[in-house]
């Protein structure tokens, strides 16, 4: 049975009114929320890694400086996404600590290693597009702070995708055969990590029934999988490249392609901690903090000192 209060919350959700910081919500809402955006937030740094690693190997300039631009704009993603979870009282270091004592997750697709440069086109390609698939409808999420951060961010995203796919299509159409067999070896690598981005599927997904009613989860992770591949497999085509799914073909009846069994064993496992490159990232980001920790001192110290000649 809800209370006064529960009802009047669903009833905004219904009427596709925003539910605000400032607004009552269910301690389950604000929980799920701070749950979704942290690993959100936290995914977007961890992510910084993976291509991070082919920022001096990069074969132009101009390549380096898209490069750049990608990296930087996924760490202002993470940022967006830490101040929308600190909006239902997260605190930002706390919920940083407890990704690094593995006690939460961030997108499996980041504990893949990226082995030669085809990668970049393809994390740019497939996982920001995947990453788009799942972030546009987040654009109507119904808690507002998270609502709006996804604007800003789908808005960077498309250029995000577009760069990798090029870097593809130039090496397909005037690379030698080795760098061509370069770029069909990195998509299939990723193909199948890049499917479990979406989450387990329906029947296996704890949070999607509850995740759905509040609105904060548009469409279900079987149906934004399928989306994705529906959209992706004509772009492959175009690159002349396959995927590494021999079950995958087009369904006329269905208006869908139909594609083979994901392992999910792999997915599960992945989650757990045990992918290829799951230690190397927290390390990573647990060595950044550290290194980082002088300047977040100086810039508290610098604030005090305003805040006191101000008060002067
Ligand atoms: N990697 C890691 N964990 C995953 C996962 C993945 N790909 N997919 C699902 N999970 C986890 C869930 O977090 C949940 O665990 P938890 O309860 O401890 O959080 C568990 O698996 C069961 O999954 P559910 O489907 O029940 O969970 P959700 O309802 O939260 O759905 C989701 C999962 C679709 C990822 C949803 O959380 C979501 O839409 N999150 C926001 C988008 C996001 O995080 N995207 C990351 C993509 S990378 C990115 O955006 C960076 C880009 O710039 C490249």
């Amino acid at each position: 049975e809800m209370s006064a209060e529960e009802r009047a919350f669903q009833e905004r959700i219904d009427a596709e009114i925003k539910i605000e910081p400032k607004n009552w919500m269910p301690d389950g809402y604000r929980k799920t929320l701070i749950r979704q955006i942290s690993q959100h937030a936290h995914s977007e740094v961890v992510g910084m890694l993976p291509e991070g690693n082919w920022l001096t190997r990069a074969p132009t300039l101009k390549r380096k400086l898209q490069l750049m631009a990608k990296i930087q704009d996924e760490a202002g993603h993470g940022l967006y996404l830490y101040s929308a979870m600190e909006t239902l009282g997260a605190d930002r270091d706390e919920e940083i600590d407890k990704l690094h004592d593995g006690k939460v997750k961030y997108s499996s697709i980041f504990n893949y290693p990226t082995l030669s440069w085809a990668d970049i086109g393809t994390i740019g390609w497939l996982v920001d597009g995947a990453a788009i698939v799942n972030q546009v409808p987040l654009q109507r999420t119904s808690y507002g702070p998270y609502s709006r951060a996804m604007i800003r961010v789908c808005k960077e995203e498309s250029f995000h995708q577009r760069q990798g796919y090029q870097i593809l299509l130039d090496l397909m159409q005037g690379g030698t055969d080795e760098q061509k067999a370069m770029v069909q070896d990195s998509i299939n690598r990723f193909w199948w990590p890049v499917l479990m981005m979406f989450g387990p599927s329906d029947a296996d997904s704890p949070n999607s029934a509850q995740s759905m009613a509040w609105k904060i989860k548009r469409h279900s992770n079987d149906e934004l999988r399928q989306r994705f591949i529906d959209q992706t497999v004509p772009q492959l085509e175009f690159l002349g490249c396959t995927a590494p799914d021999p079950d995958l073909k087009w369904n006329e009846a269905r208006g869908h392609y139909d594609f083979g069994e994901i392992d999910w064993s792999e997915f599960f496992d992945v989650l757990k901690g045990n992918g290829p490159c799951n230690r190397e990232r927290i390390e990573t980001r647990k060595q950044a903090i550290d290194d980082g920790a002088w300047v977040r001192e100086a810039a508290k110290a610098y604030a005090a000192k305003q805040r006191a000649r101000q008060a002067a």
